[in-house]
């Protein structure tokens, strides 16, 4: 089995907190895994542990068989690790079909700017790839505007689709759910799983359980940062201490 992504025994402390403690798991290559656990366990700051936006205090984190543990945000992304973000990620300035085009230039070319991204070449195949990513996201109709006319769920699709343009080897999903309206929530999980699902690793944190379950080959528990649980989903949705773990949240398992 090969692993896309792995953490071994990861902790980190902020001051007195401890936020992870000896966290392990491995995302396998073409899979799902699902990062769960109520408010405050340390999913953030394992997101934060994997991005390269905080460094562990002991432990390591595994690119491929690659040691990523103190390598830049930079670096990472280059190395194939993607990362939705939220509008930051979007040119801003620029209409929806421009944004999906540079995703699609700048894919073989991630130190480029975007002055230099607007002058490269374009092959002939480009205008129909562009077309069919636009339709495929449901953003043909909105092709002219800028990123900030669209509506919340239009603007995450648009993220979804400039993320894929990139090719990552391996995507974190942070939260991909979170403040939309239970259509756009379907769709979006729907696209998850008919382009991305076995085609990219996928690292998901989230916290609707139905899109958890739908979506995950394998999950692992975290509760007051340490790995409570890891298994399948039927394995997770049966365990009697899961269950006593949301006991205290709203979340329904
Ligand atoms: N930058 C920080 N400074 C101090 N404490 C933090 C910081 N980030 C997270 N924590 C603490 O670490 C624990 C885990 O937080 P977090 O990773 O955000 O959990 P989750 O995302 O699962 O809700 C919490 O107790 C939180 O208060
Ligand atoms: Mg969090």
């Amino acid at each position: 089995m090969t692993h896309a992504l792995t953490v071994e025994a990861v902790s980190k402390s902020f001051g007195g907190i401890q936020a992870l403690k000896d966290v392990s798991f491995s995302l396998k290559t073409g899979g799902v895994h699902a990062l769960i656990g109520p408010n405050g366990a340390g999913k953030t700051t394992l997101v934060s542990v994997i991005a390269g936006e905080l460094v562990p205090d002991t432990g390591r984190v595994l690119l491929d068989s690659r040691d990523i543990t103190s390598a830049s945000t930079h670096t990472r992304a280059r190395l194939g690790l993607g990362r939705t973000y939220q509008v930051t990620s979007l040119y801003t300035g620029l209409p929806v079909r421009r944004n999906v085009e540079l995703a699609l230039i700048g894919r073989d070319a991630p130190r480029l700017g975007i002055g230099q991204l607007l002058r490269r070449y374009r092959p002939a195949s480009f205008d129909r790839e562009v077309g069919d990513i636009l339709d495929d996201f449901g953003l043909a109709d909105h092709q002219g505007v800028l990123p900030s006319a669209l509506s919340h769920g239009d603007r995450r699709r648009l993220e979804l689709a400039m993320t894929i343009c990139a090719r990552p080897d391996v995507l974190l999903l942070d939260e991909p759910l979170a403040g939309l309206s239970h259509a756009d929530a379907e769709t979006l999980v729907g696209l998850v799983a008919e382009r991305l699902k076995g085609e990219i690793p996928i690292l998901l944190i989230e916290h609707d359980m139905d899109a958890v379950f739908d979506l995950a080959d394998d999950i692992t528990v975290l509760v007051n940062g340490e790995v409570l649980k890891a298994g399948t989903p039927e394995e997770v949705r049966s365990s009697a201490e899961v269950q006593a773990a949301y006991l205290s949240e709203d979340d329904d398992l």
